[in-house]
């Protein structure tokens, strides 16, 4: 009997953890950037976008995948509970998406430049509605420091204080930029010099 009960026991275990491990992988895999930008046609115009924007590329090369600014918890670690709730939440979300994806909802551009302001504001209103969450799971404003800071201290100093965290109210671009291709990518060198370090080296150096 003991033996019974110890067997189903560490089945009933095994497979629990498999499960967790198989949700893990499943909400992993459905968050990438190759999910979200790729495999939904519809979202071609918001992943062009997002590759010229600065959670692409910037001067230090690190980025922000699609899930991380857009699905809560994915940019922080989640405890149980809100990791419950992020699976609700991409439920949801997944089965909006489906659904557009699946009618063709957006299949081309006129449809998707008449959607865009939609799909943004209500991306917009979630954000304001959570506090800015996954934002926040990646940036701690009361960490900015240093000489050349300065400015972003002040300024983020006061929205803290007044708990008015609107991040997009200044920061519209920063998931997507459609019109023009990233305006600021920082780095050590001007142009120029950096123009010049090329000329230099081409040819000069073999790998
Ligand atoms: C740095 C965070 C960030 C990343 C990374 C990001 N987004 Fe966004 N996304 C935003 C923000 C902020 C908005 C709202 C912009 C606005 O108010 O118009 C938005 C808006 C959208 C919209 C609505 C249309 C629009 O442009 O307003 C879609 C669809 C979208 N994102 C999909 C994606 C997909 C797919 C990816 C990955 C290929 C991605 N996003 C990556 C932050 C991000
Ligand atoms: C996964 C972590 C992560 C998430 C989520 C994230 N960011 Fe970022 N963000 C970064 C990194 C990394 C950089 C690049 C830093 C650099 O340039 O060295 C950056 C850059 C920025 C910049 C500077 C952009 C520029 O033009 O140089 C702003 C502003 C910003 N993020 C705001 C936001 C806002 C608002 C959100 C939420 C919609 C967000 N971030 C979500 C990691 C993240
Ligand atoms: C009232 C406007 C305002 C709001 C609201 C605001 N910021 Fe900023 N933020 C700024 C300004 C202005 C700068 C640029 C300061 C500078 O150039 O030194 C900045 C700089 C940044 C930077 C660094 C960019 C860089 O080039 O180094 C990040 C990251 C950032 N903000 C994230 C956020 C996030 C995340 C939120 C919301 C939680 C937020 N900000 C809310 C005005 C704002």
């Amino acid at each position: 009997m003991i033996r019974w009960i110890r067997l189903w026991g560490t089945i009933f275990g095994l497979s629990g953890v498999a499960l967790v491990a198989l949700t893990n992988k499943a909400v992993i895999w459905s968050s990438s950037n190759a999910f979200c930008g790729t495999f939904c046609d519809s979202m071609t115009w918001a992943s062009a976008g997002y590759h010229q924007g600065p959670h692409f590329i910037n001067g230090s090369g690190v980025g922000a995948s699609c899930g991380q600014c857009h699905i809560p918890y994915d940019s922080s670690h989640a405890a149980a509970t809100e990791y419950v709730k992020m699976l609700l939440f991409k439920a949801a979300r997944g089965a909006k998406d489906f659904w557009n994806e699946s009618h063709k909802t957006i299949a081309t551009r006129e449809e998707w430049e008449k959607r865009r302001p939609q799909l943004g504001a209500e991306f917009d209103s979630y954000l304001q509605a959570h506090n800015y969450i996954t934002c926040r799971g990646c940036h701690v404003l009361d960490a900015f420091g240093g000489p050349r800071s300065q400015m972003k201290v002040l300024i983020h100093k006061d929205i803290i204080k007044a708990n008015d965290v609107g991040c997009l109210r200044c920061h519209r671009d920063v998931g997507h930029v459609y019109e023009q291709p990233v305006a600021k990518v920082g780095g050590w060198y001007t142009t120029e010099e950096a123009g010049s370090g090329e000329k230099k080296t081409t040819g000069s150096l073999e790998f």
